[in-house]
């Protein structure tokens, strides 16, 4: 007779490559929206460089935005491994608001910055092709939403820095099997 199939408490191949596609896609996202903005509104340099981080981050955030729709909408389809049995109550409650903010704020960031563009209206891309536009042009409206953009991003990177630390928290200090969860190489 076949033995049971253990339980897998790792993410799935697809969830972990969705992790990793988004880790890297915010770190990217975040020093470059804070160097644009420094080189164009604080130093007000408009050369091809500031033009090119703001064409690159715009392209690469509304790409996110879409694959972040995919990674939620994989997410309320499979669902995720069981907690590890380790964790207290308090730790699994306080990683699920976690986990579930990080969600809501990468799709409502990206967005953010999509309907900020199109207010402006600032959608060109390298020159080559505009994003489609989510509202007409209101230069005042824009100003606010994109000023909500950054903030809302900047709370999401101090967001994914507590859990970036737990992640090590738990594999350095702790030496339980969370962080080999999501770790791309496992299985
Ligand atoms: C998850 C995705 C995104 C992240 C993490 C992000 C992050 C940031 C950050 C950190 C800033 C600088 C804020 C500051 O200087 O205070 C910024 C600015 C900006 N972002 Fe994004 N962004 C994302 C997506 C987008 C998208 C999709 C667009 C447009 C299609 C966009 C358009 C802009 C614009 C125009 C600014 C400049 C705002 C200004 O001049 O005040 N961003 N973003
Ligand atoms: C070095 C950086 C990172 C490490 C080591 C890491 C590690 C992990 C681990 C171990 C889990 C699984 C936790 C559990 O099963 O309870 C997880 C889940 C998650 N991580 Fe990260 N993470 C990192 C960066 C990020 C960043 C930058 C973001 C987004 C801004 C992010 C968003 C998420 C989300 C949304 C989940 C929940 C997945 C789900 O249940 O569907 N992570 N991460």
């Amino acid at each position: 007779m076949q033995d049971e199939m253990p339980i897998t408490r790792t993410y799935s191949p697809i969830a972990r490559t969705l992790h990793w596609i988004t880790v890297a896609a915010v770190f990217l996202m975040i020093p470059v929206g804070l160097t644009m903005t420094y080189r164009g509104n604080v130093l007000n340099i408009w050369d091809g460089l500031t033009n090119g981080l703001y064409s690159a981050h715009k392209l690469t955030g509304f790409l996110l935005l879409w694959l972040m729709a995919g990674r939620l909408a994989y997410r309320l389809l499979h669902g995720a491994p069981p907690d590890e049995p380790t964790l207290a109550w308090w730790q699994k409650a306080a990683s699920h608001l976690v986990h579930w903010l990080l969600y809501g704020l990468l799709l409502v960031v990206p967005l953010l910055g999509w309907i900020g563009v199109s207010l402006f209206p600032a959608l060109t891309i390298f020159d080559l092709f505009d994003l489609p536009a989510l509202a007409r042009p209101n230069e005042e409206a824009a100003k606010r939403v994109l000023d909500i953009h950054g903030k809302l991003a900047l709370a999401t990177g101090a967001l994914a820095l507590m859990h970036i630390g737990a992640a090590l928290h738990h594999r350095l200090i702790l030496k339980d099997g969370v962080m080999r969860r999501m770790l791309p190489w496992v299985r």
